[in-house]
């Protein structure tokens, strides 16, 4: 027994010898510095994933604005100067914008790859995207997303209307609640099987969502799914209820959902449901605590609730809207939902201060990236990485990073703000929960109007408390760093009642 052990023991020392021999990168003239990590393959992912915000920094005061870090195998160049992601985009002919993000979907969702050079279509999804989340069809996406929104609400109204005048519920529950029950709806449409039936249907979907989405950072790190049994399980019955028999008894299915039905058309049928069921993580993930931390920050500040409130009040004024007991819909249009400064503002900086996203492209063939640090030699699939968050907390940009600020982004006109500055440079990026260049997301202007949608519907229809007025802001849940907008690691207690019963 010793022996055996004693000789694997010989044989992993000899791997660990011939890796740092053989398999570790040097640092060429003209590249990045290097940090190569201590252990094979990961390399820094573990240091990288206890909290990437600390590494960064730390890795920004030894090395300076660009640096390379081996993570999982590959090697991530940084850029941390914001003054630069500019002249990172310049370089788009020298990056595949795709390749990580197809891959990425096809392994969390177990889809074939929706890349259209491996085959499977020859349509530029991106496109649909676009055609069907912006333009006209955000319109429709908008208005519906309002109705649904109004009939989870009015539900609540119904099933609540014997208890307690005041309910007491988490927060963050309460939110992903609603706004996963509206957003499956938008997206696929309602049950022709009646309202209790559809009810039914979604909490067991919502069940499902929970579990998948719970494992979603292990997925994309490249742990495969089958190592999670309730997870796999979840996602398949999710998946289960978008294949096209049962969409099919569904009515008003959004344009989304329907052009991607055509545009992947070698697809099998359960290889169709698995990428709309990444459609609705993408349309949820980020969209559910964004929601959530919006309504926390602005509960939690009287000045920030003052200002949204009348700012609530005369949008509603101006476009002949009325609150009444008979529970007559809202509708706004986007014209009057984009006319929201304050709103605007108060889900800026909520998002400024939980988004966490890796925004990440491929270099296509070896290359010089000219930066305002000067020039750096970048090799065939390395990987080129923005980490937003660290320009979100910068204090030079944005003075008490950590303070929820409602009016940070109004100018003293009570305008959006735009000019922010860094070593007295004006700034083109600045605030980027959502992304930039090419892989932007689609749908953010879709996700700003159902947060602003929700806010409204929870300023006119309830009175809300916190349980605790002084309540500390909850921690964020940094295992889904990298991923976008970061869930609170606790739940926060809050009181609605109804104005209008
Ligand atoms: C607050 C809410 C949201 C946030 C913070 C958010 C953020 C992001 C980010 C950071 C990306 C990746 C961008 C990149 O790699 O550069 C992305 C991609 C995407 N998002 Fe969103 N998103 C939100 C809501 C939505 C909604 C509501 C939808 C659709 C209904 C949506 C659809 C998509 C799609 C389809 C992609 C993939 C785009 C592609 O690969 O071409 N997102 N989102």
């Amino acid at each position: 027994m010793m022996t055996i052990s004693l000789i694997w023991g010989v044989v992993i020392v000899l791997c660990c010898c011939l890796w740092l021999i053989l398999g570790m990168r040097r640092r060429q003239m003209g590249e990045p510095p290097l940090e190569n990590g201590l252990v094979p393959y990961l390399g820094c992912a573990l240091q990288f994933g206890a909290n990437p915000l600390e590494f960064l920094r730390a890795n920004q005061k030894k090395h300076g604005h660009i640096f390379t870090c081996k993570l999982m195998g590959n090697y991530v160049h940084f850029i941390t100067n914001p003054l630069s992601y500019q002249k990172v985009l310049c370089h788009g002919k020298y990056f595949d914008w795709k390749k990580f993000h197809f891959t990425t979907s096809a392994k969390a969702f177990g889809h074939r790859s929706i890349d259209p050079s491996d085959g499977n279509t020859t349509e530029n999804i991106n496109k649909t995207f676009i055609k069907t989340l912006q333009g006209d069809a955000l319109n429709s996406l908008s208005e519906v997303m309002m109705e649904n929104l109004q009939l989870v609400m009015k539900l609540l109204v119904v099933s609540k209307s014997k208890m307690p005048v005041w309910v007491t519920e988490g927060m963050y529950s309460f939110c992903y609640r609603v706004m996963f029950e509206a957003g499956y709806l938008t997206l696929f449409g309602r049950d022709l099987s009646g309202q209790d039936a559809q009810k039914t249907l979604i909490l067991s979907n919502l069940d499902n969502f929970k579990q998948f989405d719970k494992i979603f950072p292990a997925l994309v790190a490249g742990l495969p799914i089958h190592v999670f049994k309730t997870a796999h399980h979840a996602r398949e019955k999710l998946a289960e209820g978008l294949k096209n028999q049962n969409l099919g008894k569904r009515y008003h299915i959004s344009e989304l959902i329907r052009f991607m039905n055509d545009t992947l058309y070698t697809l099998d049928d359960m290889e169709k449901a698995k990428s709309h069921l990444a459609l609705l993580w993408a349309s949820l993930a980020n969209t559910i605590p964004a929601t959530f931390w919006s309504l926390f920050q602005m509960i939690r500040s009287p000045e920030a609730m003052k200002a949204a409130m009348e700012e609530v009040n005369l949008t509603l004024k101006n476009a002949g809207q009325e609150i009444s007991s008979e529970h007559s819909p809202i509708c706004l249009n986007p014209v009057q939902l984009n006319d929201m400064p304050v709103l605007d503002s108060i889900i800026k900086e909520s998002l400024r201060l939980s988004s966490a996203s890796l925004n990440i492209r491929t270099a296509k063939e070896d290359f010089t990236l000219h930066l305002q640090e000067g020039s750096f030699n970048i090799r065939k699939d390395d990987i080129i990485a923005l980490y937003p968050q660290l320009m979100h907390l910068d204090p030079e940009i944005y003075p008490d990073p950590l303070a929820f600020k409602y009016d940070r982004y109004l100018d003293e006109d009570g305008k959006t703000k735009t000019n922010f500055y860094r070593n007295g440079i004006k700034l083109k990026y600045y605030y980027m929960p959502f992304g930039s260049g090419a892989t932007m997301c689609p749908g953010r202007l879709f996700a700003v109007h159902e947060i602003k949608q929700f806010l409204i519907l929870m300023l006119t229809c309830f009175e809300l408390e916190l349980v605790e007025s002084h309540v500390k802001c909850p921690p964020l849940d940094q295992s889904r760093a990298g991923l976008g907008i970061l869930p609170p690691l606790n739940d926060v207690e809050f009181k609605y009642k109804f104005k209008h019963l």
